[in-house]
């Protein structure tokens, strides 16, 4: 779910979680990752690793299923929150894109988490080391295009106010092509992927799209003064607005890549 953007030649900006406002206002987030659970079929005593679980939701949706579930999440917070909410469930910090289960599960379950992971090749590696020969891999993560609008109101916002530190996008958002390269690269057989585009209402009024990026765009911002902080999300509220707001509600440009692939 989180990350520290550790890309050669980026600045390095950290993602900070706030898991009882996560739980509340982006609510939408594991509502929408239910089919996804529905697709993993799992199977009562099966083992599951939830990679990227944030405040544990799913992996409790799943555990309610009869199986065997690990949440991991780079974000500690995050963890300290899925603990607390449902201490029958193992969860652990890790980073996805290193993290080897110490046993191998029978699937690896991964919802609106992958993206935050730019090192993509290395977190296919963890997945199918984490993963029996066989095992399945089920995933729902922002696919090329997700939050475009959003992207470049923001990407321009800081370009046109010439802040004090340049803008760096710090998601993977990859075509199917692409993804399905990633996987087989890794040692799976990709069974399925399709691209979606899922515009999704937030809460909050004419307050959604800032309450999205105070969410979401915390380590992109990270880093500007209170001031600059504002005009950015003053100016990308503008930008984004022809595209994103109508009849008094704010809808994020999201777009999913689902994936099933199993591996050899
Ligand atoms: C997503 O779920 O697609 C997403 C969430 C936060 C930031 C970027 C993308």
């Amino acid at each position: 779910m989180t990350n520290v953007n550790g890309q050669t030649g980026e600045a390095k900006q950290q993602q900070t979680w706030r898991p009882e406002s996560y739980d509340s206002d982006m609510a939408f987030v594991s509502a929408y990752g239910a089919p996804l659970v529905d697709l993993l079929d799992v199977k009562p005593y099966e083992t599951v690793i939830d990679w990227g679980c944030g405040t544990g939701e799913l992996a409790s949706a799943i555990a309610a299923r009869g199986a065997v579930v690990t949440g991991i999440d780079f974000s500690a917070d995050m963890i300290a929150s899925a603990k607390a909410k449902y201490p029958s469930i193992a969860f652990m910090t890790a980073d996805g894109q290193k993290y080897r289960a110490e046993r191998p599960a029978d699937a690896v379950f991964s919802n609106a988490a992958l993206h935050w992971m730019k090192d993509a090749e290395g977190a296919a590696a963890s997945i199918a080391a984490s993963l029996k020969p066989g095992g399945r891999f089920v995933a729902e993560f922002g696919g090329s295009g997700n939050v475009e609008a959003v992207v470049e109101g923001l990407r321009e916002s800081f370009a046109a106010l010439n802040v004090s530190k340049p803008f760096v996008n710090p998601w993977y958002f990859p075509t199917i092509g692409e993804y399905s390269a990633v996987l087989e690269q890794a040692g799976f057989e990709v069974r399925t992927a399709t691209l979606f585009d899922r515009p999704t209402p937030q809460t909050g009024g004419e307050q959604g799209v800032r309450g999205w990026l105070a969410t979401f765009a915390d380590g992109i911002l990270s880093g500007l003064s209170g001031e600059e902080a504002e005009a950015v999300v003053r100016m990308t509220e503008e930008r984004v607005r022809p595209s994103l707001y109508r009849d008094g509600q704010w809808f994020i440009d999201y777009r999913r890549l689902r994936v099933t692939a199993v591996r050899q």
